[in-house]
């Protein structure tokens, strides 16, 4: 009997409408186009305005057209997981706001945090589902909503960050296709570089603590930058040595967009022509959990069944890792 395997057999996406640029960010920090172009590769953002709109708004959205494309009736879908630093409560789970919303009523989920390396955690727990044999369909979600936790007033960070949503539809099949292969890490030692210290049991949410301004992210960027290039470019190279890929063999490397310097040392560790590189951050920044699959819906019409993808992250924690997977099917019209 051959093996089962889990096929992305779908994608959707959604970014908010409104684009924050380097230009307008020059009028809220001490900061430049110049340098934040040339030092991230970031020239616009996204950012989710409204009172009272989480997450799952943007995640719903990207929901449905996943549903639609794939013409997926929402009462078959078995799992929903999502990966996301930003969830709209720490519970419930913002994976249920989801499901209810969407009318996936036969479903169970939860939610994920790996923070950067969120889609790649949840695509191979998914993929574990569906391996199974237990599972026939599986909804994996990389979204946040980055711009409810920075600091506008912290150049370091407020200037790399936007907000969006992706997601795939996994299903099994006995292909050659599909999730192959996975490399999942993290070291809590990472914890000291990047964070977000308040709202959680350790530090309640109190005056002290807002007044503080413990509640956005605070990031050591040069040393979070130094185990970024070196992780995700080894963990990447990794992943293709023990299945013995060439820079030939790979059609396209997913990799999460942090700063263009990492994904650059990544593929040149890879021996990738810059062609085969997806990008996006130029007009959606860091979108945290987000980035690899809004990728895939960016790029989706250039992948064809057979390509072989490296998908590779690097984040908070720290967690990274690369999974290698095969597209599953041809552009469609
Ligand atoms: O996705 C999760 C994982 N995160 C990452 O992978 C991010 C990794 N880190 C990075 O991408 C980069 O470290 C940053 C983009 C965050 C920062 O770039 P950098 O080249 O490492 O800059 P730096 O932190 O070493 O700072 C260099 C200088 C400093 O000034 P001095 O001390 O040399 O006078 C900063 O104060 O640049 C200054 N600076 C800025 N200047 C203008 C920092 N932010 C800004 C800014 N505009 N926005």
């Amino acid at each position: 009997m051959s093996k089962i395997r889990a096929a992305i057999t779908g994608v959707g996406g959604y970014v908010p409408d409104y684009v924050l640029t380097n230009k307008e960010l020059e009028t809220m920090v001490d900061t430049t186009d110049e340098w934040i172009t040339t030092r991230t590769g970031v020239k616009e953002r996204r950012i989710l305005k409204g009172e009272n709109k989480g997450v799952s708004v943007m995640a719903i959205e990207a929901v449905k057209q996943l549903l639609d494309r794939t013409g997926t009736d929402p009462r078959e879908v078995d799992l929903i997981i999502f990966a996301t630093v930003t969830p709209d409560m720490v519970f419930p789970a913002t994976a249920n706001v989801v499901s209810a919303a969407v009318g996936a009523v036969n479903a169970f989920g939860f939610d994920l945090s790996a923070a950067c390396s969120g889609f790649l955690y949840a695509l191979v727990t998914g993929a574990r589902f569906i391996e199974s044999g237990q599972h026939k369909k599986v909804i994996v979600i990389g979204a946040d909503k980055m711009s409810s936790i920075l600091d506008y007033t912290d150049r370091t960070t407020c200037i790399i960050f936007g907000d969006g949503a992706g997601c795939v539809l996994l299903e099994p099949t006995a292909e050659e296709v599909g999730v192959m292969d996975a490399i999942l890490r993290s070291d809590g030692t990472g914890e000291a570089f990047l964070h977000m210290k308040a709202g959680g049991s350790r530090i309640p949410a109190s005056h002290e603590s807002v007044d503080q301004r413990l509640h956005f992210i605070r990031q050591e960027g040069s040393a979070v930058f130094k185990f970024a290039v070196t992780n995700m470019a080894e963990v990447a190279a990794e992943i293709m040595e023990r299945n013995h890929l060439t820079g030939q063999d790979v059609a396209w490397l997913a990799p999460h967009q942090a700063n263009k310097r990492i994904i650059d040392a990544t593929a040149n560790r890879m021996g990738l022509a810059e062609e085969k590189v997806m990008m996006n951050i130029a007009k959606y920044g860091n979108t945290t959990a987000a980035t690899i699959p809004l990728l895939l819906w960016d790029y989706e019409q250039q992948l064809h069944k057979g390509d072989i993808i490296i998908l590779a992250a690097f984040g908070g924690g720290f967690t990274w890792g690369s999974v290698y997977v095969k597209w599953a099917y041809n552009p469609k019209p």
